[in-house]
């Protein structure tokens, strides 16, 4: 049937499952599934609205219809991608419910289990199992710690052990993506879903050999399209499992994708990644930036905005999405050790969504070096002239991140 668009290219037509009524005939178009996961194209004649209506419950989004062999004439509305940025609902921005003291110990505890879950399921899913009922619980706890005070979470999330970097990268990128969809105006259950989605991105990796994931060298071409097919191995993990909702299975499968085209496992651009991917994508850029592995030293989270906005927006992610992650993160994101306008240095302990370079930071060196009672200043405040003169390696300074932001004991080292 793949020659069917070809054959009949002009009456064929793209439409949105919505559109589909009795006497349409639905064709097989010829395009693989892992290029468009939720089209439909059983072909055959929908005979029924009761047919139409599963079609759209079943979660499809598109079809293509031939109009010659309809039983009727149908006027239909084309395509069009749904890639609305703009949520219906209002962006949520994390104001602080409770002080980052009291929060930081519930969130290292959900955090560390977590991550603990992510190393039993990447190993599990070797022999075939995958208990995907804990993550629900897991994500739903990250998300109310968030909720609570988010600060906790990310300083958390700015956290490396080198020998587990795998497995806190999976946790980091879920927190990532789940508070992202929130700030972008998805209500809880989707950020959920996406928390879900960043959790599981990687599990097609626990699937390509272990001498290929973990090569010191170049990969040969055979090698790499193997590693190149995780997001789709992932995605076959997860697409039928009952309850998971799409955007799970299609964060992951696009997580790799990029705006121009250049990604794989499809080469989809523009529009054309779900929105979902683009979420993944940016998450996972981020933390793998920021991270500390065996072979080299994060960047402050500072750098790796730059980087990402100078020379990947446009070109490997989503412009528009891209500016609203840096504006939720901050330009300067907790933990960030900072030079100040006066010379003194401190600690950015608290963001400011509407003034991304007015954090909240904590003084705790006067400018000639000298420790000085820990105070916390709003740069946002209207009374407050100080300001950032600029951030730097935390490893260069005899500051310690974590200490000032009172994480628990036994908190693996800082990265930045
Ligand atoms: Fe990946």
């Amino acid at each position: 049937m793949s020659g069917s668009k070809n054959n009949h290219s002009k009456t064929l037509r793209h439409i949105h499952v919505s559109e589909l009524k009795p006497g349409m005939y639905v064709v097989d178009a010829g395009i693989t599934w892992a290029s468009r996961p939720y089209l439909y194209m059983k072909e055959g004649l929908i005979t029924t609205e009761e047919q139409a209506r599963r079609i759209a419950d079943e979660g499809y989004l598109e079809s293509y219809i031939d109009l010659t062999r309809s039983t009727r004439k149908f006027e239909v509305t084309p395509f069009k991608e749904t890639f609305n940025l703009e949520e219906t609902e209002k962006p949520f921005l994390f104001k602080p419910r409770v002080p980052l003291a009291e929060e930081v110990s519930a969130a290292a505890e959900v955090h560390d289990d977590t991550v603990g879950y992510v190393r039993n399921f990447m190993s599990d899913i070797r022999t075939g199992k995958l208990d995907m009922a804990p993550a629900f619980d897991f994500m739903g706890k990250i998300m109310a710690s968030m909720e609570r005070n988010v600060n906790a979470m990310l300083s958390l999330c700015r956290l490396r052990r080198v020998d587990s970097y795998t497995y806190m990268h999976c946790v980091n990128v879920s927190v990532f993506s789940s508070m992202f969809s929130r700030y972008l105006g998805m209500g809880e259950n989707k950020a959920l879903c996406l928390g879900l989605s960043g959790l599981f991105h990687d599990l097609g990796k626990a699937l390509v050999p272990a001498q290929i994931l973990n090569a010191p060298r170049k990969l040969n071409p055979e090698e790499r399209a193997l590693m190149n097919s995780h997001p789709t191995l992932g995605y076959e993990q997860i697409k039928d499992i009952p309850g998971i909702t799409p955007e799970v299975p299609l964060g992951m499968l696009h997580h790799h994708e990029k705006y121009n085209g250049s990604g794989y496992p499809s080469g989809l651009s523009g529009d054309s990644v779900s929105k979902t991917g683009y979420i993944i994508a940016l998450a996972d850029v981020y933390d793998a930036l920021t991270s500390k592995r065996v072979y080299k030293d994060g960047m402050t989270p500072h750098q790796a905005l730059g980087i990402m906005y100078e020379e990947m927006r446009g070109r490997d992610l989503h412009p528009e999405l891209l500016n609203k992650f840096i504006k939720m993160l901050g330009v300067y994101p907790i933990g960030s050790v900072v030079e100040m306008s006066d010379g003194s240095w401190g600690v950015v302990s608290g963001c400011n969504v509407d003034a991304p370079i007015k954090p909240v930071v904590t003084l705790v060196r006067d400018a000639q070096g000298h420790a000085v009672p820990e105070t916390d200043v709003d740069l946002s405040a209207a009374d407050v002239q100080l300001s950032i003169k600029r951030c730097v390696p935390a490893e260069t300074t005899n500051i310690n991140p974590a200490q000032v932001l009172r994480l628990p004991p036994g908190a693996p080292e800082h990265n930045c």
